[in-house]
């Protein structure tokens, strides 16, 4: 399903547009950014999308007020930034999904631009089913905030964190969850093919089931934790599966580990280990 935006930003100029820009970009222009008002600079110069400019450098000039979402590699803002600063003036808005880049180190490099924002976007952002972090602080405007909001609004949950040292943890969820996830459902089918089923045929149930699952929890009032005991009745087989998973907290105590050690890794990034 499509979603209607009422303000696209009328210049968007994306710095890099590789497997997640690209992915945002797809998803925009499907619910209708005119592509003209896009400009994309990658150095391949290899063609985006009907419409959209692409330069294989930094244009010479920038709109006033221009959006600029910075889509790159994290350590390349070192190369980038010197080239596009002095393009920028106040009112350019940036967005920056660069992972592991706090706001500090975004406003050292763009220094007279007010608004500055961190956007953590994970793959399924491309078929609206993403879901967005956002940080920002008290410099950015309260219009610049609601216009990434908008732009954000089509590519799925997009939601503020009020604390940047939670930017890693929110990384590990939902940034690495789509990962995690696809290990869970081929570790599914696995268990269906162990126990004789054909192996495509548990491929297919086992991405059904969860797709299925996900769609119930998100519409249903009560939580993942009530619905799972709902469909589980004592004695059951479901509570068997579910006894086993619970045992000594062995879920809890997994992804727990995983979330932390993603985080982790994260926070070591950002200290440049
Ligand atoms: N992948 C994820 O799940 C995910 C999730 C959240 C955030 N991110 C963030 O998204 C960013 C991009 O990751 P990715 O996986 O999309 O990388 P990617 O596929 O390698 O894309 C990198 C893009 O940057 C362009 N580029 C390379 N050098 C450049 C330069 N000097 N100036 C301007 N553009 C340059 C590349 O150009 P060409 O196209 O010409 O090669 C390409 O379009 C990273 O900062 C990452 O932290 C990724």
């Amino acid at each position: 399903m499509t979603q209607t935006v009422t303000a696209w930003p009328e210049r968007l100029l994306m710095v890099g547009c590789g497997n997640m820009a690209g992915q945002m970009l797809a998803r925009w222009l499907a619910c209708g950014l005119p592509p003209e008002n896009v400009t994309v600079v990658r150095p391949s110069g290899r063609a985006v999308a009907p419409g959209v400019t692409v330069l294989a450098d930094m244009p010479a000039a920038l709109t006033h007020g221009a959006t600029i979402l910075l889509g790159m590699k994290p350590y390349q803002l070192g190369d980038v930034a010197p080239r596009l600063a002095p393009l920028c003036d106040a009112d350019t808005r940036i967005l920056s999904i660069l992972a592991g880049t706090p706001l500090a180190a975004l406003r050292a490099q763009f220094p007279q631009v007010d608004a500055v924002i961190e956007a953590m976007p994970n793959l399924p952002v491309g078929i609206g089913e993403g879901v967005v972090g956002l940080y920002t602080d008290g410099r950015t405007e309260a219009t610049a905030r609601a216009a990434a909001e908008a732009l954000m609004a089509p590519l799925g949950l997009a939601e503020w964190i009020a604390d940047e040292s939670l930017f890693n943890a929110l990384t590990a969820l939902s940034g690495c969850g789509p990962a995690f996830l696809f290990r869970f459902i081929d570790t599914l089918a696995r268990a269906g093919e162990a126990l004789g089923l054909p192996v495509d045929q548990a491929a297919r149930m086992a991405i059904a089931t969860v797709r299925g699952a996900a769609s119930m929890a998100a519409r249903s009032g009560d939580s993942p934790a009530r619905l799972a005991d709902q469909v589980a009745s004592p004695g059951g087989m479901t509570r068997e599966g579910l006894n086993v998973m619970d045992a000594d907290d062995r879920m809890a105590r997994l992804m727990a580990d995983t979330l932390r050690a993603a985080r982790d890794r994260g926070d070591a990034m950002a200290r440049g280990g």
